[in-house]
Parts: structure tokens; C-alpha cells; sequence
């Protein structure tokens, strides 16, 4: 049998039990961060339906979402966004608060960093309850964003992220599930 992509990327990624609390199956990106063939293939296939197609900006969520976005905005030619926890950026900001699978947080960005009418791509390793990506298109619709899709490599499809974005108009796109 040849493997399929996200066969590979599923294998690539490790699970660890009770991280960062009792009950969570915490699923590590780094080790398919580490595979290079896995890499390459998880960005490819990220990017894939919007090859050629003109989008302004790539919206990465921190921390994992750095990672992945930066490499996609290269793919796609685009400008690259941070959406960062509270307290980090060193601008003017817009935030919006959040509840998370294992707490409550805070994200921001730069309220200078949409133009009006952008197309951009939210970029992030994994969508668990979709409420951090469910912030993060509130935050750039509120600046004047399209949204075109929010993208990840891993859904946790029994936490319902994909339904809250699809639910907001927000197309979704992942590339493996864990049940
Ligand atoms: C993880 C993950 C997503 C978010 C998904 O980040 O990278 O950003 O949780 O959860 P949700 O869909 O329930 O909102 P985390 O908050 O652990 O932050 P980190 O990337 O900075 O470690
Ligand atoms: N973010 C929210 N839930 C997560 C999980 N189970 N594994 C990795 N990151 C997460």
C-alpha cells in the first residue's frame, strides 16, 4: 500500500496523554515540524486550493501558527500577520478574549495590519473548540478583512471548531482528524 498524506502526516505527529492538563491527548506538531518530507508536505497541502490565487495577507495564530503561516505566506506570496497573546505586540492593538479546551486567554494584533478588503488565510497547527481561530477572524473582520479560510493540519472534530467557523461564514480547511 502507498501511503496517502495525511496517512504520513498523521503518523508524524506525536500524542501526549495528560499535557498540559489530566484528560488532554496533547497532539505535538514538532515532530512533523522535524520531518522534512512531512513539513514540506503539510504546507504544500495547506496551500494547495489557493495556489496562483491572489490573497494579501497570511494571519498566523501564535505560537504554532508562526511556524506554518510563515511558510505559507512564502508559498502564496503574501504578508505575513502575527495574532499574538495579549501583552506582546509593541504597536497599537485590537484584542478579543477567549475560552480555550484547557482555558481562558487573549489575542491581539497590530490594528494597522489589514487594509480594507484583504483577502487573507488564518493559518494554526490545529483547531480543537475553534474558539482562538473564532477570535482571530473577529479580530480581522473588525479591521476590514475577507476572510477567505482558516486553515490547519490537525481537527479535533468532536470539539465542534470546524461548525463555530463555518457557523461565522469562514470556509475550513484541515488536512487529518483525531477522533
Ligand atoms: C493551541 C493550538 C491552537 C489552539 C486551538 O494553542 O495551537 O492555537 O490551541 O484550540 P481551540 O480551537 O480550542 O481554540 P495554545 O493555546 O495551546 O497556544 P500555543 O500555540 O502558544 O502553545
Ligand atoms: N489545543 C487545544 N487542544 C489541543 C490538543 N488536544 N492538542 C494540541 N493542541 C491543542
Amino acid at each position: 500500500d502507498i501511503p496517502s498524506v495525511s496517512d504520513e502526516l498523521l503518523q508524524a505527529i506525536r500524542t501526549i496523554p495528560d499535557y498540559p492538563k489530566p484528560g488532554i491527548l496533547f497532539r505535538d506538531i514538532t515532530t512533523l515540524l522535524g520531518n522534512a518530507r512531512a513539513f514540506r508536505r503539510a504546507v504544500d497541502a495547506l496551500v494547495q486550493p489557493w495556489a496562483g490565487s491572489k490573497v494579501e495577507q497570511i494571519a498566523g495564530i501564535e505560537a504554532r501558527g508562526f511556524i506554518l503561516g510563515g511558510a505559507v505566506a512564502h508559498q502564496l506570496s503574501a504578508g505575513f500577520v502575527p495574532i499574538r497573546k495579549k501583552g506582546k505586540l509593541p504597536w497599537q492593538t485590537v484584542s478579543v478574549a477567549y475560552s480555550l479546551e484547557y482555558g481562558l486567554d487573549e489575542i491581539e494584533m497590530h490594528s494597522d495590519a489589514i487594509n480594507p478588503g484583504d483577502k487573507v488565510i488564518v493559518v494554526d497547527d490545529l483547531i480543537a473548540t475553534g474558539g482562538t481561530a473564532e477570535a482571530a477572524c473577529k479580530l480581522l473582520r473588525g479591521q476590514g478583512a475577507e476572510i477567505v479560510a482558516a486553515c490547519f493540519i490537525v481537527d479535533l472534530p468532536d470539539l465542534g471548531g470546524r461548525q463555530r467557523l463555518e457557523a461565522m461564514g469562514v470556509p475550513v480547511r484541515t488536512l487529518l482528524s483525531f477522533p
